[in-house]
């Protein structure tokens, strides 16, 4: 048995945070922002957290897929900025749909957390455990972003993507690879909780920049240059396919000179690799599900195309899947 997705939603909050608003926070420029990484705007929820977004999401995946709730077995929502430690963000968007029958819960693989996600839904497919399941990339970065620190602030925003995936007779993921690297976590963080040394110290003291993304840009950019080349050689060889067999790349959009410089590794044609890190700046798990909407909705994925997805960031993670539209 395979698998095959068979609807993709988005849903991007309506609020847009743009490289001259950020000039009014921290010392920085548009022309600076848009050289170094792409970045023109980037969407800011207000008053709705992630589950929310996710669950708008959900809806217009499901409607794509013309499924009902009803008919889910598992819902997956990878996601790094959760409104709770419990319920998951899954459970919440399964509470939200009436997805009476499916279980729910969320994994943590950031940047690369939709690719895990995808893997697992193929993976729980194969083995005939379930036979429909939603996949969701959920963030509310806005909420764990320092907007005193120019060098993380201009980066990050909010959104949500979905898509069902659905046992099929034709196979609909044609690879999948994984990677982690935990030794080298350091170089992007989040705290989730309060370090204290003595538990019954300082939490009053606990602040949004406690829990703030820290992140060594240049290691980051450096890691993310080598490790996405390297999942997209390895789904390449697990798939039995080349780059020339691929229609489109959809890389996690991080940054536009991560993007450019996978362009140039593989001597791509510009109008392969889907962008809209002008518009989005970088949702964490939630980019590559909603740059799969937008094509979807723009009438860019035809029937019978190979979409390869690159994912890379905290962990360290990286993560490839090869699907068939
Ligand atoms: N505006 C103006 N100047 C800035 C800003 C800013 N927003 N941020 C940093 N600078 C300054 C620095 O202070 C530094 O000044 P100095 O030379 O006087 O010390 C100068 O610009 C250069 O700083 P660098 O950090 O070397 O700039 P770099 O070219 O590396 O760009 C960036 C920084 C954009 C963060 C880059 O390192 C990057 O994109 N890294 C990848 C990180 C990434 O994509 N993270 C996303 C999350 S992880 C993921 O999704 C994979």
């Amino acid at each position: 048995m395979g698998s095959k997705i068979t609807g993709f939603g988005a849903y991007l909050p309506p609020e847009a945070l743009t490289n001259s608003q950020l000039e009014g926070l921290v010392d920085t420029n548009d022309e600076w922002i848009v050289q170094r990484t792409g970045i023109r705007e980037r969407r800011i929820a207000q008053g709705e957290g992630t589950a929310a977004l996710a669950l708008r999401a959900a809806r217009c995946a499901l409607a794509d897929a013309g499924r009902e709730p009803e008919s889910l077995d598992l819902i997956i929502t990878a996601t790094v900025t959760p409104d709770c430690f419990t319920p998951s963000t899954a459970c919440m968007v399964q509470a939200g749909l009436g997805a009476r029958r499916a279980a729910a819960f969320d994994i943590s693989a950031a940047c690369s957390g939709f690719v895990y996600a995808l893997d697992l839904a193929d993976s729980f497919i194969q083995t005939g455990k379930f036979r429909t399941i939603l996949i969701l990339g959920a963030e509310t970065l806005s909420r764990i972003v320092d907007y005193t620190d120019r060098s993380t602030c201009i980066l990050f925003g909010d959104g949500a993507g979905a898509a069902v995936v659905e046992a099929s007779e034709e196979d609909g993921v044609l690879g999948t690879y994984l990677w982690a690297d935990g030794a080298g976590g350091g170089v992007l963080r989040a705290q989730a909780l309060p370090q204290d040394e003595n538990p019954l110290g300082s939490r009053a003291a606990w602040t949004i920049t406690d829990r703030a993304v820290s992140m060594a840009g240049g290691e980051v950019l450096r890691f993310s240059l080598s490790e996405a080349p390297r999942a997209i050689d390895a789904v390449l060889s697990r798939a039995g396919l080349t780059i020339g067999d691929i229609d489109w790349i959809v890389p996690h959009q991080a940054n536009r000179r991560i993007i450019s410089g996978i362009i140039r590794r593989y001597h791509l044609p510009e109008q392969k690799v889907y962008v809209n890190i002008d518009r989005f700046g970088n949702t964490s798990s939630a980019t590559i599900p909603i740059c799969l909407a937008e094509m979807r909705e723009r009438g860019l994925l035809q029937t019978g195309q190979r979409v390869l997805l690159v994912g890379f960031g905290g962990g360290l993670t990286a993560a490839a899947a090869i699907i068939r539209i």
